[in-house]
């Protein structure tokens, strides 16, 4: 074990600061209720402890855990080959951080598609093993049926229609959904389908303005965007995008609300400097023998290898 992970000064000094006490904890009725007084709602991907406890600390209500780790944390092409295993993993940190916020986590292809029980059997562990208050999966009318059993297993369900990325081979593509009347009507029967499966709540991604808007006056449940306009209950964005982490331009929906990757590359080049002018660390950032070690030391005579060597 190493100085940082024994010592209060490294690492773990951050896990014991001060906790901000939640006020208000978010739950699947509170966000009912933010609908009902037409508050919006905020949530915000995280992967990992440091940036789950920031935004907690920030007042979001929910904290999604979303399969979009596969791209921005493992630098996978897309979502797919997130596992379940490996959610699980990414979670069980975000677990620790979470405190005020919904904990809602997503359901990686493949752990819900084959059939009811497996779906059931995953979302089970996402509770179990990894402390989840809820579970997020893709699709419409055809995912009702897991959707239920879930829900019937007391694990709250959030859907995601419109641009739905673990379908990304049958769309052909990252493509804005929704678009001609048919698919309108289609969407529109999938959001009531999931409504009266139980959902407490639906991502709307990738769907034109006024597709969101009428899918929201519908529905009973809120409503969450994703590049789906402002008329929706609540906005979800992807914490990469918003912080330039991502290495590429941004889609038209993201706002960057700041240049992380600016901020790390900087530091980081810094810090190089440092230690290659031999300016990092200096005599202030070092630890010292304690005097009577020193003294006794000297005691010792021992020989001074570093002098003897440039004599
Ligand atoms: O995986 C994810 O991050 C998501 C959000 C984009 C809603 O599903």
């Amino acid at each position: 074990m190493s100085l940082t992970t024994l010592s209060p000064l490294g690492g773990h000094a951050a896990a014991s600061g001060t906790k901000q006490t939640p006020s208000t904890k978010t739950t699947v009725l509170s966000l009912q209720e933010k609908k009902a007084q037409g508050t919006p709602i905020t949530c915000l991907t995280a992967y990992d402890y440091a940036t789950a406890r920031l935004i907690d600390e920030a007042g979001l209500d929910l904290v999604l855990v979303g399969d979009s780790l596969a791209m921005v944390m493992q630098g996978h092409e897309s979502t797919l080959p997130v596992t379940m295993d490996e959610m699980l993993l990414y979670t069980r940190g975000v677990r620790r951080a979470v405190h005020r916020a919904l904990l809602v986590v997503d359901m990686p292809f493949g752990s819900y598609q084959e059939s009811t029980q497996q779906g059931v059997a995953n979302a089970i562990r996402f509770v179990k093993e990894a402390g989840a208050e809820a579970v997020k999966l893709e699709g419409g009318r055809s995912r009702a049926e897991v959707i239920e059993r879930i829900v019937d297993a007391e694990i709250p369900v959030m859907g995601h229609l419109g641009l739905t990325p673990q379908s990304l081979h049958r769309m052909g593509g990252y493509k804005v959904q929704g678009k001609t009347l048919p698919a309108l009507e289609q969407l529109m029967k999938d959001a009531l389908a999931l409504e009266r499966a139980g959902c407490f709540s639906i991502v709307l991604e990738g769907v034109p303005r006024e597709v969101a808007q009428m899918i929201t006056a519908e529905l009973r449940i809120p409503t969450i965007g994703i590049g789906a306009g402002p008329d929706c209950d609540g906005q979800v964005l992807v914490v990469h995008d918003l912080l330039n982490l991502t290495f590429s331009a941004p889609a038209k929906f993201v706002r960057r609300y700041a240049d992380a990757a600016t901020l790390i590359r900087d530091a980081v080049t810094e810090y190089r400097h440092d230690v290659e002018a031999r300016t990092f660390p200096t005599e202030e950032e070092s630890y010292h023998l304690p005097r009577e070690t020193q003294a006794a030391l000297e005691a010792l005579h021992l020989p001074q290898r570093h002098k003897s060597l440039n004599s």
